[in-house]
């Protein structure tokens, strides 16, 4: 691997706040073909995604802030006004689905949520690869069934799993401070 490569490996951080550009039709193309080579016991390819742009965004805002409310959670009118105000600037939203194939009984429903999430992993990088910023949320009515139907993922079929935003830095930030890795790491060398 080129250290190009994994200097941007090094340097990806999420950016919530985005505004168009985001990624044209190749270039999304792109990054959602890094997607297929996530890690994924079986070859189940449980990932799903559904594009929403522009209007699509909107429209899910307002569904999202309607069924929170709905299903008893809060969302108070400071909270509605940010997350309005967030995605009215969002170009390109990914929205991520688990599918659970009920025909195999063989791969446990963990490892395909692992091989969705390696998958989101792989975007979120090609998008910093190509030079845009991206955010993985679980807000917006993740856990709220009727968001998730609507979306097209019913939850007898679908784990779902929140919204990936893309696009470019509203603003420029400094990148945060990452952890040591061996305060993680330990050697196992198999004697006490
Ligand atoms: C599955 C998943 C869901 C997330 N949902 C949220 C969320 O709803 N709100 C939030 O502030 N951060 C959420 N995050 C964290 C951000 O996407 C991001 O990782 C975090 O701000 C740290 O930034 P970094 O990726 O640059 O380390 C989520 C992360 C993951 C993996």
């Amino acid at each position: 691997m080129s250290d190009s490569a994994i200097q941007y490996l090094l340097s990806r951080r999420s950016v919530k706040f985005v505004q168009t550009p985001g990624p044209d039709d190749d270039e999304l193309a792109l990054i959602l073909q890094t997607a297929m080579r996530a890690p994924d016991h079986g070859r189940l390819r449980p990932w799903r995604f559904k594009i929403l742009r522009n209007d699509a965004i909107q429209k899910l805002a307002d569904l999202a802030i309607r069924a929170t409310r709905e299903a008893g959670i809060e969302m108070t009118a400071q909270k509605e006004e940010t997350t309005r105000r967030w995605l009215k600037e969002v170009p390109l939203m990914l929205a991520v689905a688990c599918h659970i194939d009920h025909s195999n009984t063989r791969i446990p429903e963990d490892e395909r949520l692992l091989a969705t999430g390696a998958a989101v992993t792989n975007i979120l990088n090609a998008a910093h690869m190509l030079g845009y910023a991206a955010y993985w949320s679980t807000g917006l009515g993740t856990y709220v069934d009727e968001v998730n139907e609507a979306l097209g993922f019913d939850s007898l079929d679908y784990r779902f799993m929140g919204y990936v935003v893309l696009g470019t830095p509203i603003q420029s930030m400094t990148p945060p401070e990452r952890p040591d890795y061996r305060e993680f790491v330990s050697e196992w060398t198999g004697s006490k």
